[in-house]
């Protein structure tokens, strides 16, 4: 939940300095705003990166960040075959193919599969943190190699890293998600950053209507160069992203802390195994995976921790939901996978998601109710033996 348990009054008095002005505007490109321009500079001061633009969702955010990059139609997008399906609806929705290739170990992209995925048409990689770094290095080097774009999505993973360099920042274009579930949350919004002004020129473009924004011209006259959505953001939602920003720092480091408690207190376990990382120390707070023996277990352990009120997150239900086998409703609109058996694509992801369980560390819990789950943990783990 991380920065949605902790909407409060500082959120409310950025609202209230926004309405305090003579002239109220909420549109971030009427005249004299400040709130969006604002969150833009300190979320890309954060970040280390020249440009930020915010957008009105992290959907919106992988979509303005692949148009940007210049994704066309009938490129081939490499990406994971588990994540929430936005990356692939924003591929698909370029008229771009999504190319889901299966996950390593660390539950990401695993880079020899990204190799054996290249063809003449592939155009870019999508790397997807899932709360934690991928091989970025090896990534990289194959994106190099084979002249592709890097691109991050990187909704689930701000604040995370990877050898000191934050994720996000890898590649041309990096995205993020402030829904919910995210570390910052604004209701809903997204944002891109980039070290690359035509990227980012063209991601702001695409989230307006292709409005370029040109100063000193009324918006009928403003040129386009390329076409667009309405994707904005608005200035309520800056102001809300203004006050989150100031909290990060707390956000990151207390879901940390927490982690690491639950962490010591189950590591003796012999039967679940926690997810290795390709930088232990760059990875988020925010979520616990580990795997069991096998589907049975995975549901016979989430039913136990359930029975002892916590609930689990994305997984084991990801094969429901975030993995590419159940994506026929999207998937089926490409001749190569029409007609397959979506789940029989991605095995070694299928296994690896129906046999792990995926918890939520909240930002705000007490060292009781850690001791509680951390007892939960280890009795669900003599319950499946
Ligand atoms: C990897 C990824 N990209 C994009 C999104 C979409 O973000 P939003 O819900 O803000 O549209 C999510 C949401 O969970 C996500 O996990």
């Amino acid at each position: 939940m991380a920065g949605a348990e902790l909407i409060g009054r500082e959120e409310l008095a950025e609202i209230q300095e926004l309405f305090s002005k003579e002239k109220v505007n909420l549109y971030r490109y009427g005249g004299g705003n400040y709130k969006a321009r604002e969150f833009e500079e300190k979320f890309a001061a954060y970040m280390g990166v020249k440009y930020a633009h915010a957008v009105s969702s992290g959907t919106a955010a992988i979509h303005c960040a692949l148009a940007g990059a210049g994704i066309e139609p009938g490129d081939e997008v490499i990406t994971t075959a588990w994540t929430f399906i936005a990356p692939i609806e924003a591929i698909s929705a370029l008229g771009a193919v999504p190319v889901p290739v299966e996950l390593d170990e660390t539950y990401h992209l695993d880079p020899a599969e990204v190799e054996k995925a290249i063809t003449p048409a592939t155009k870019a990689v999508v790397a997807i943190p899932m709360w934690a770094p991928p091989k970025m290095d090896e990534i990289a080097a194959i994106c190099k190699k084979h002249n592709l774009l890097l691109i991050e999505d990187a909704a689930q993973a701000l604040g995370a890293s990877y050898k000191g360099r934050k994720l996000g920042t890898f590649g041309s274009v990096g995205s993020f998600s402030f829904d919910a579930g995210k570390t910052l949350h604004t209701g809903e919004g997204g944002i891109i950053v980039t070290n690359d002004k035509e990227i980012y020129d063209r991601a702001a473009e695409f989230s307006d209507h292709g409005h370029m924004h040109l100063p000193g011209l009324p918006r009928g006259k403003d040129p386009r160069r390329a076409k667009g959505l309405n994707l904005r953001l608005s200035e309520v939602t800056a102001a809300i992203g203004l006050a989150q920003l100031a909290k990060i720092e707390m956000i990151l480091s207390k879901s940390k802390e927490n982690k690491r408690k639950i962490k010591e207190g189950i590591r003796h376990l012999d039967n679940i195994t926690l997810r290795p990382f390709s930088d232990e120390a760059g990875s988020q707070g925010d979520t616990l995976i580990f795997k069991v023996r096998d589907h049975d277990a995975a549901l016979q352990f989430e039913a136990h921790l359930m029975e002892h009120g916590f609930g689990t997150k994305i997984l084991p239900e990801a094969l429901d939901w975030h993995f590419a086998g159940v994506w026929g409703h999207l998937l089926g609109e490409y001749d190569r996978y029409s007609n397959a058996d979506l789940e029989a694509l991605w095995p070694k992801t299928g296994a690896l998601l129906r046999s792990s369980v995926c918890l939520n560390i909240p930002v705000l819990i007490d060292d009781a109710t850690i001791d509680k789950l951390v007892q939960a943990i280890i009795s669900g783990s003599k319950k499946i033996g």
